[in-house]
């Protein structure tokens, strides 16, 4: 005798969630689009410098005995070569050459050239405002 296989019909109820009603786009609004760069700067406006008298100045404040720089004549390699400043501006993205390098000589400590030590002397930024764009016009003047 056979026996009947009862076959069991499971009629699968699918549970469509319904949706919440909650729309999941955001207007676009005008916040967070202004135009104003983020970034500020935090270096104080210069009067116009000299490059010629930035020079005298490389030399007598000793910028010289560590640093190379072509245009003053100095070969010293405890600081990096100054020849490369437009190239370690860009590296180090900190805005135009101008501002890294006014920023370099008053606050040497906030950005360190990688691979040199954080030794450059922190006093410069006693210096007259006149001297700093002094140096920063004898050092950004290629
Ligand atoms: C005792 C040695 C020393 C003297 C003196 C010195 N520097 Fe430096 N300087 C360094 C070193 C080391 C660095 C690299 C570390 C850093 O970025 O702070 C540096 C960095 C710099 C930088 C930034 C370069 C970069 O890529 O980050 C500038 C510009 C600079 N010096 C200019 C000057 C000027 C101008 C003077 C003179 C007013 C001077 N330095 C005097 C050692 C010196």
């Amino acid at each position: 005798m056979r026996r009947a296989a009862a076959a069991l019909a499971i009629g699968a109820s699918v549970l469509l969630l319904a949706a919440c009603g909650y729309q999941g786009t955001v207007a676009p609004t005008a916040a967070g689009v202004s135009g104003k760069p983020v970034k500020q700067a935090t270096t104080p406006a210069l009067p116009k410098g000299d490059p010629a008298s930035g020079k005298k100045l490389f030399a007598s404040n000793g910028c010289t005995g560590c640093h190379t720089y072509a245009p003053a004549g100095s070969t010293a390699k405890i600081g990096p070569d100054l020849d490369k400043l437009p190239q370690y501006a860009k590296q180090a993205n900190a805005g135009p050459l101008a501002q890294f390098v006014q920023t370099s000589i008053t606050s040497p400590s906030s950005y360190v050239q990688p691979n040199y030590p954080n030794v450059m002397p922190t006093t410069y930024n006693k210096l007259p405002q006149k001297q700093i764009a002094d140096l920063v016009a004898f050092l950004t003047q290629k």
